[in-house]
């Protein structure tokens, strides 16, 4: 019988990464990792990358919310919400603190244990990225990120040990965040989260990020044959940044421009979820007399190394207009972008589309045929506590509430096959591209600034509340 209600198992929850909320940058053997150089921006303000941690420089992520031993309080939040699944990383410094060791920390796994269970305690399933935006800083001084290829090994070692020491704890994984965010490679802060390579100061920056690319790809899907061999129960995805680009009109030059900026995107799908490379990819590297450095091996362990699923984040879409293809890239935009009249945009400029939402969930099940999971998706914005300290974030409310409802059109209208749905930063936490506290997502409220004052007590915002009843009634009631 036709169904109009989401599945029962339907994965609700929240997500945030290991650097954006733990802190502890330094405690129980964690070794530096990439953000713990990265400095504190602002709305226009860029992170910067200093040369080693140095004094005079504000690093938000060294304190974070301070997860790191807030993490049981925190979850019992979760809990109370009713949360199904929660969404983290494992930060790979914490387990191998240069990143090239052979014998791991166990201080550091012995963290994600005891937080493991934590959740278990609950019946809340860890859904872990192995890579988000973090990796043995190490790694980047002696070795040059992951332009070298030795990198891949060091990674399969780290994704190994995790997925063997967790086998029984962990089911859902996932392999690199955003992994497309550093085709943007004109934005040095892409390049840098995502593999520790700033593109920008390579000679030929473009095909530098292909080659990156490759490595990524090649260990993507190491990671995926040797995990399923761990154990053939664990659902391993890939993890993309979902902006759908629409055409700015209809306009056959707005068309095409508009598919060719999706590309870009699909890209990452493509050979992770196909496992090959795409012929319109083959053609450019052709086109632009680009030389990717591959392995005879690698096209195999590309085809046997398929993901399960895709997790995508989605929080916006974006609209091209050939004409303005020559605009300069900014941060929340992509070329040739302009402003959709249609929709709304946040403080920070980033689009509101909760439809886009549901086009993007039918464009990725058409073109992929395989299960999706909504991995991030919120509202940044600022909280300002009334008097008597309650925060009325009812603009969050609204805006997550569309995206469901759109979301809930997807799966019961379309046929769409999606797994979960974990908004971004259930719990408040640095911003990845401003590094500021300011930019708030969560449903817990915690008292951080970004002068770094704040005694990081949590409290609960309206919306904890409404998400609360959301869950309980498996999204009928939102
Ligand atoms: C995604 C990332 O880009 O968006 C997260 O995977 C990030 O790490 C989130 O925090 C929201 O971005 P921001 O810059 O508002 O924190």
């Amino acid at each position: 019988m036709f169904s109009k209600q989401l599945p029962n198992d339907f994965l609700w929850g929240g997500a945030v990464a290991a650097h954006q909320v733990e802190g502890g940058w330094d405690q129980g053997g964690k070794g530096p990792s990439i953000v713990d150089v990265l400095t504190g921006g602002a709305h226009g303000v860029d992170r910067v990358v200093t040369d080693g941690v140095q004094a005079g420089y504000r690093y938000p992520n060294h304190q974070a919310v301070d997860f790191y031993t807030h993490f049981k309080q925190d979850i019992a939040l979760f809990a109370e919400m009713g949360f199904k699944c929660f969404r983290t990383s494992i930060a790979w410094s914490r387990i191998f603190p240069n990143g090239d060791e052979q014998q791991p920390n166990e201080a550091g796994l012995q963290f994600y244990d005891d937080m493991f269970d934590e959740l278990l305690k609950y019946n809340i399933q860890p859904v872990i990225t192995l890579s988000h935006f973090e990796m043995p800083y190490h790694l980047v001084k002696e070795y040059g990120g992951w332009l070298n290829r030795k990198v891949v090994d060091f990674f399969c070692h780290f994704s190994e040990v995790v997925m063997q020491r967790y086998q029984g704890k962990v089911k859902y994984w996932m392999t690199f965040n955003e992994i497309n965010n550093q085709r943007n490679w004109k934005i040095p802060l892409f390049g840098y989260s995502c593999s520790g390579v700033i593109f920008t100061d390579q000679p030929n920056p473009e095909q530098a990020m292909y080659q990156v690319l490759h490595h990524q790809f090649v260990a993507s899907a190491r990671v995926v044959k040797r995990g399923h061999q761990i154990n053939p129960d664990f659902k391993i995805g890939c993890m993309l940044a979902m902006v759908p680009i629409y055409p700015w009109s209809c306009d056959p030059d707005d068309v095409i421009f508009a598919q060719q900026q999706m590309r870009q995107r699909y890209l990452f799908g493509d050979v992770q979820m196909r496992g090959y490379y795409p012929s319109y990819l083959l053609k450019e590297w052709e086109i632009k007399g680009y030389q990717i450095a591959m392995q005879p091996e690698d096209a195999t362990i590309l085809r046997e190394g398929c993901t399960d699923y895709l997790g995508f984040s989605y929080y916006m879409s974006n609209a091209v207009q050939f004409a303005a293809r020559d605009t300069a890239a900014s941060i929340e935009s992509v070329d040739g972008s302009k402003r959709n009249p249609h929709v709304a945009a946040s403080e920070w400029g980033w689009q509101i589309d909760p439809v886009g939402l549901r086009y993007t969930l039918n464009a990725l099940y058409e073109r992929y045929q395989k299960p999706l999971f909504i991995v991030e998706n919120g509202f940044g914005a600022v909280d300002i506590p009334a008097e008597d300290g309650t925060i009325n974030d009812d603009y969050r409310i609204d805006y997550l509430r569309a995206h469901i409802a759109e979301m809930k059109k997807a799966v019961i209208e379309d046929g769409v096959d999606l797994m979960g749905y974990t908004p971004w930063g259930c719990i408040d936490c640095v911003s990845y591209t401003t590094g500021q506290y300011n930019k708030r997502y969560g449903f817990i409220y915690v008292d951080k600034h970004d002068d770094h004052s704040g005694s990081l007590k949590r409290s609960k915002k309206k919306s904890f509340n409404w998400y609360k009843q959301v869950i309980a009634s498996n999204g009928e009631n939102i």
